[in-house]
């Protein structure tokens, strides 16, 4: 049906005309169900350290943890996204602090759970934090080598499953990663832990503060053998669909902003859940300016957000949770 619209039969700006009127005919918005905290562990006690480029996130110990996770639930935020960031002595060529059952992240995730049953615990899966070269995969001869990770990532899994996780995240773009995953968590009974793959991931300069975070930087190299070419979107409609193929149950694009076409695409192409990861460079440049006082913070964090959301996400992980949870709730 094709309609022609006329001025001034149709004026646009009788749905503007006051606040209840655009309230009612508002599109989208932000809601606190959509929003996943990320946290990041560390050894230690009493450790409430600030990650530099990244103000309000910290690294915490255990117990620390646990009074942000009261905090968060405090919010009704239904989920955390994990990071273990082991002592640089644990990390080794495997990763193999990675999948052992008293690390930093099957350790942190017990704690949370003491918390809280009900609250949704997503793990990062990824060698990097883990690896002493700092790649996503095994490294021989200078190359990651893609089919001989996949063993450990399910290794991981599994013992982020035995420590209480509803769902596990890999985000290393390994190809097949997801089911690799998939039948190593079938194969040990847990057929009820879903994944939440980081499908279209992109080899961005935005995760700058974070690997500061997870002191995850590459020692060599860079991750584009791996990591997606900004410059595609048809290749992130073939990422995702292989990763539903293996068992995906919720998709990820990542970076957000600079990715909202690729957001928009997704959305319309599969009928799967998608998430949007709001990056630690796009936290960490809205706090610069905002600290300026360049910009009015919470507008601006609030039109991105909601920006993410009309592109298509359902779920958007983000440093700002707590206070968009704050500001929803005002
Ligand atoms: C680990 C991982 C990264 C991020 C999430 N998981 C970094 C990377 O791939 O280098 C980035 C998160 C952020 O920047 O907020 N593979």
């Amino acid at each position: 049906m094709e309609i022609k619209l006329k001025f001034p039969q149709y004026r646009p700006r009788r749905g503007r005309a006051k606040a209840n009127i655009r309230r009612m005919l508002r599109e989208n918005g932000v809601q606190v169900d959509d929003l996943i905290y990320p946290l990041f562990a560390t050894d230690g006690h009493g450790v409430e350290e600030e990650i530099p480029a990244m103000p309000g996130v910290y690294h915490l110990s255990v117990d620390r943890l646990k009074d942000e996770v009261q905090e968060v639930l405090n919010l009704d935020i239904p989920a955390v996204l994990l990071f273990g960031v082991p002592e640089p002595a644990k990390k080794d060529e495997r990763g193999s602090e990675a999948y052992n059952r008293e690390g930093i992240a099957q350790r942190a995730v017990r704690a949370i759970r003491e918390v809280s049953e009900d609250l949704v615990i997503i793990t990062d899966l990824c060698l990097c934090g883990y690896t002493s070269h700092g790649h996503c995969g095994l490294v021989r001869d200078g190359q990651v080598l893609n089919d001989e990770t996949l063993e450990l990532l399910g290794r991981i899994a599994v013992s982020h499953a035995e420590a209480g996780a509803d769902i596990v995240a890999p985000s290393g773009m390994m190809d097949g990663m997801v089911g690799a995953i998939r039948s190593a968590l079938d194969e040990h009974g847990f057929t009820n832990i879903a994944i939440m793959s980081y499908a279209a991931k992109y080899s961005s300069s935005f995760y700058g503060p974070f690997r500061e975070a997870a002191h995850s930087t590459p020692q060599f190299g860079d991750r584009r053998s791996y990591q997606m070419d900004p410059a595609n979107a048809r290749e992130a409609l073939r990422e995702v669909a292989l990763d539903i193929e293996e068992g995906a149950d919720i998709v990820m694009v990542k970076p957000a902003l600079a990715y909202m076409d690729v957001i928009r695409l997704v959305a319309e192409r599969f009928d799967h859940p998608l998430a949007a990861y709001n990056v630690s460079g796009e936290y960490g440049m809205v706090k610069a300016a905002a600290a300026q006082g360049w910009i009015d913070e919470r507008a601006i964090v609030l039109e991105i957000l909601t920006g993410i959301k009309r592109a298509g996400a359902d779920l958007i992980i983000t440093y700002h949770a707590q206070e968009v949870a704050r500001w929803l709730s005002a």
